[in-house]
């Protein structure tokens, strides 16, 4: 039996180990009293040890400072810093404590002080405390009055509760500014803060210039804001005697999320921790789009990033110097079309301008408890008012503003926005109105015809210049509106009546379609993915927030996304019409569809193309245009759906061959069928099939009926070759269409349906064409009319003809 060790042994086996063997033990305390202090690795812990506050040193950097981080995340993420000027350069040497003196708290190094919390009120009995909020405070032990908090003094982080803004009577102002990289945290040139104007709003400023403005708050949000059908966070705006701020909070309180400051990416970034994957998930960046660049088209221009160009002058007005607007340089702005004079007799009225970011508000005038009619009266009567719009825009709205000066940074904001009243001489709206009514068929033909030279000519003169734009397109789209939720299967779930077949709405290319309607009462369509997507969820998420951006009056809006496990959902916004097909293919309903509301459907559908293969910057093959799926909103306008989609489950490739073919038999152009060439040109040729159904009503039978006669293309190129096209037309239509428009549509379908690719139009020349008078080429054979040929290699997949051309192909090699 050994002998046990002797005690001494045992004591100094155990003061070796707790010298050498552990790190210096890091304290965490609760709060910190006079007689206490901070030094080291020691910390103090906020109650629930949400945060903690101690000493760090950036990633790659060896100078300390003082900050707050996160307690609870793993990832160590600095939201406050004492000393971000001041760095401390001997971490040993540092310490934080109470001044016993002056019951100040300093920052020492070697005694000297570093940094201090400065403040004008002073404590009997000082405790420093950090709050669960992120706060830190100092306060009076017995009295609890808070003597400082670093909530006064942000750095480059807003916190849920944290305002930023004026205290007007502690004469503290608080705002952002952006670390200078993540190495450094002195302050950058990216600052944030509440312009304390008349009309305040808050701005983001790079050095001494405007940067973004947020607009003005309209009673519900900043005017800037699109209006957000899943928020996960409320704003709060206090305006008053004492105080002018705003603050925020996380709707679910339970997550956790910041906004930031990003100096090397010039943005505002809100984000999100996800606790399933122990990251953060960016949630929205400020500015959301191009057109947020601070007075991007200048005085009296309107940004609208759905246009090209997106600068437009407001009605009423025209380029100031149109050689320079032409060429994409809106700094001049626009002036009016007829100056206004005050002491002229003439007729004042005003522009209703719908859905706006309100302009700069550094001219303004305001008072919060005038009715509309009063301030379209006091506008009128002072000669220096330009324009004027409610202040708060709930209920029937309610308040005046007033514009003083030139109407700068104008933006349409899709989904909210406000009405703007921009004062101009009558006879110009009235003109506006005869125009529309009496003339329009002289000018509208004339009009069009001058603008699409326009068009042309400026297309090739601005090809170089728009080169270059395209490029710096590319690093904004970094700065994009990524409002895209990410929603739980729960909800959605719930949502659908956990997918109820009653809910189930259709059974598309890539899943099937549910009705849903969500705990607010929103309701939405949910599109549950087939678990065939070779993608990796991150690859997947990505590829759903870049479709997310495209945003277009013609494309379905899609509002989320779920992802968890194989279950890959999108959420889409829900279209109460259902889709063309359920129209124009039902004896009933298609009677619904007159001839007007047909053509504004081809008008739109090609627009909607045309921006998904020119105009976004992701260049989008639909590869799976079809009736089913355009659908119809409530004032049966056409929105485009599954956009996107081919080029999240088909492969990476933007043009050339493919090795499996996304698509619909009957629409797919005879390249693409064939040998699985696409390009924008096959997505041309089923848009002309489109156009062939929507004239006739009559579906395209497809390729696959070998017995049948002739199929839709054939039967169209056979009348149109017999000079009586108009055989087509659909009878439940009556007479009661414009012969000119349906001769167009067919003739510009049947330009579409040509055999080989490179006759076809391109959308843009097919969206001109549909808008214009212009002549119109003759067109070839198309391609797919005949009742034999090379469509018969396909016959084996038409088991059940009369359902061929409603499947989606999906998987197929191509030979
Ligand atoms: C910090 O506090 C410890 C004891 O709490 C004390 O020994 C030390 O001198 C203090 N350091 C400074 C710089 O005040
Ligand atoms: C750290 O600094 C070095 C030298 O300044 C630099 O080369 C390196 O890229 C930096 N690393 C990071 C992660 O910033
Ligand atoms: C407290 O601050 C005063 C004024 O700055 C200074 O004179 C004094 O030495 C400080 N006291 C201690 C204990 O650090
Ligand atoms: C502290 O604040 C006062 C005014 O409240 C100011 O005069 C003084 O310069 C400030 N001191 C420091 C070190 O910031
Ligand atoms: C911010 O300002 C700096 C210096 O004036 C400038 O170089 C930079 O391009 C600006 N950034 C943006 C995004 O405007
Ligand atoms: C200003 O509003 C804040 C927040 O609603 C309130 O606490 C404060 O008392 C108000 N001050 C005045 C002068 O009305
Ligand atoms: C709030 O978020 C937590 C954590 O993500 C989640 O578990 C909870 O269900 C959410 N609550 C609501 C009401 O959405
Ligand atoms: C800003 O963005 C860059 C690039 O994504 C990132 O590396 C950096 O850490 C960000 N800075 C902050 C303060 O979040
Ligand atoms: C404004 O109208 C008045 C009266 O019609 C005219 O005398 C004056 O010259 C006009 N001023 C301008 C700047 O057009
Ligand atoms: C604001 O408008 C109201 C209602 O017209 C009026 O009673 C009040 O005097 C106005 N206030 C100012 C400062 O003009
Ligand atoms: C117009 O109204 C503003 C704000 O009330 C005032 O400062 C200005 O003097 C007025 N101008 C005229 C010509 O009445």
């Amino acid at each position: 039996m050994a002998n046990p060790p002797p005690k001494s042994f045992i004591k100094a086996a155990t003061l070796f180990l707790s010298l050498f063997l552990f790190s210096p033990p890091s304290v965490a305390v609760d709060f910190l009293t006079a007689s206490q202090n901070l030094t080291g690795a020691a910390t103090l812990v906020s109650e629930k040890g949400f945060f903690e506050l101690g000493f760090f040193s950036p990633r790659n950097s060896t100078n300390v400072y003082l900050g707050i981080w996160y307690k609870i995340i793993p990832i160590r993420t600095i939201v406050w810093v004492a000393n971000r000027e001041n760095p401390i350069v001997d971490s040993s040497a540092a310490v934080l404590k109470i001044n016993t003196t002056t019951n100040v708290l300093v920052l020492l190094q070697d005694n000297a002080v570093v940094w201090l919390a400065n403040t004008s009120k002073s404590v009997e009995i000082p405790k420093l405390q950090l709050l669960d909020n992120g706060n830190l405070v100092l306060k009076d032990a017995k009295s609890e009055v808070i003597s400082w908090q670093s909530f006064d003094y942000p750095t480059d982080t807003l916190l849920p509760g944290m305002k930023l803004g004026w205290d007007f009577e502690n004469g503290i102002q608080r705002r952002l500014s952006a670390w200078k990289s993540s190495d450094d945290p002195s302050p950058g040139s990216l600052t944030m803060e509440m312009m304390n104007t008349n009309y305040p709003e808050p701005a983001m400023w790079n050095g001494s210039k405007e940067f973004m403005r947020s607009g003005p708050w309209n009673g519900l949000q900043f005017s800037a804001k699109p209006t957000s059908a899943l928020p996960i966070l409320v704003y709060s705006y206090v305006n008053n005697k004492s105080e002018l701020s705003y603050s925020y909070e996380l709707i679910n309180s339970s997550l956790i999320g910041r906004m930031v400051l990003n100096q090397t990416l010039t943005r505002r970034e809100a984000w999100i921790w996800s606790d399933s994957e122990k990251n953060w998930k960016l949630y929205a960046t400020m500015p959301r789009d191009y057109c947020d660049t601070y007075g991007l088209c200048g005085a009296f221009g309107s940004c609208n990033i759905e246009l090209t160009p997106a600068c437009q002058c407001l009605q009423g007005f025209h380029p100031k110097v149109p050689e320079k607007w032409n060429l994409m340089d809106y700094a001049d702005g626009c002036v009016r079309n007829k100056p206004l004079n005050c002491s002229s007799t003439d007729k004042l009225g005003f522009a209703q301008i719908p859905g706006l970011k309100l302009p700069d508000t550094q001219l303004t005038w305001v008072n919060e408890s005038m009715s509309l009619n009063e301030c379209r009266d006091k506008c009128l009567r002072n000669c220096s008012c330009v324009a004027f719009a409610n202040t708060d825009i709930r209920g029937s709205g309610s308040g005046c503003a007033i514009w003083l000066g030139d109407l700068i940074d104008i933006k349409v904001v899709r989904r909210g926005g406000q009405d703007l009243y921009v004062r101009m001489l009558a006879s110009e709206l009235e003109t506006k109105k005869k125009t529309s009514s009496v003339v329009v068929g002289v000018i509208i033909g004339a009009t069009v015809l001058v603008i699409a030279g326009l068009v042309l000519i400026g297309f090739y003169i601005i090809r170089s210049k728009r080169r270059s734009l395209e490029g710096m397109g590319k690093d904004l789209g970094q700065q994009e509106d990524l409002e895209l939720p990410f929603l739980d299967l729960a909800t959605i779930s719930n949502a659908t009546d956990n997918f109820a077949s009653y809910n189930k709405l259709g059974e598309g290319g890539f899943g099937a379609v549910f009705r849903g309607r969500l705990a607010d009462g929103q309701e939405i369509a949910v599109k549950r993915l087939s678990s065939y997507s070779r993608q990796g969820t991150e690859e997947f998420k990505n590829e759903v927030i870049l479709i997310a951006k495209l945003q277009h009056r013609n494309l379905v809006k899609l509002l989320g996304c779920c992802i968890e496990g194989e279950e890959k959902m999108l959420i889409y916004e829900y279209m109460p019409n259902n889709s063309l097909d359920s129209f124009i293919f039902d004896n009933d309903r298609k009677k619904l569809l007159d001839w007007s509301k047909r053509f504004n459907i081809i008008c739109g559908v090609a627009r909607g193309i045309l921006y998904l293969h020119q105009d976004s910057r992701l260049r989008i093959i639909h590869r799976d245009l079809k009736a089913s799926n355009v659908l119809l909103d409530i004032d049966m306008n056409p929105k485009i759906s599954d956009f996107g989609m081919a080029r999240t489950f088909g492969g990476d490739q933007t043009e050339g061959n493919t090795r499996r073919v996304v698509g619909t038999y009957g629409y797919m152009a005879p390249e693409y069928a064939i040998d699985g060439q696409f390009s924008i040109k096959s997505d041309v040729f089923s848009f002309g099939i489109l156009l062939l159904e929507i004239v006739s009503g009559k579906k395209n039978r497809g390729i696959f009926r070998p017995n049948q006669a002739l199929n839709l293309i054939g039967h169209a190129w056979k009348l149109w070759n017999e000079g009586k096209p108009l055989e087509l037309v659909d009878a439940s239509m009556g007479e009661s269409y414009a012969l000119s428009e349906v001769l167009r549509c067919i003739h510009v379908s049947l330009l579409c349906l040509q055999q080989h690719p490179e006759d076809r139009p391109t959308m843009s020349n097919v969206v001109l064409m549909l808008s214009s008078e212009s002549t119109l080429a003759q067109p070839k054979q198309p391609g797919f009319y005949m009742e034999t040929g090379p469509v018969e290699a396909y016959s084996h997949s038409s088991k059940n003809e009369s359902s061929t051309n409603e499947l989606t192909i999906t998987l197929m090699e191509a030979r």
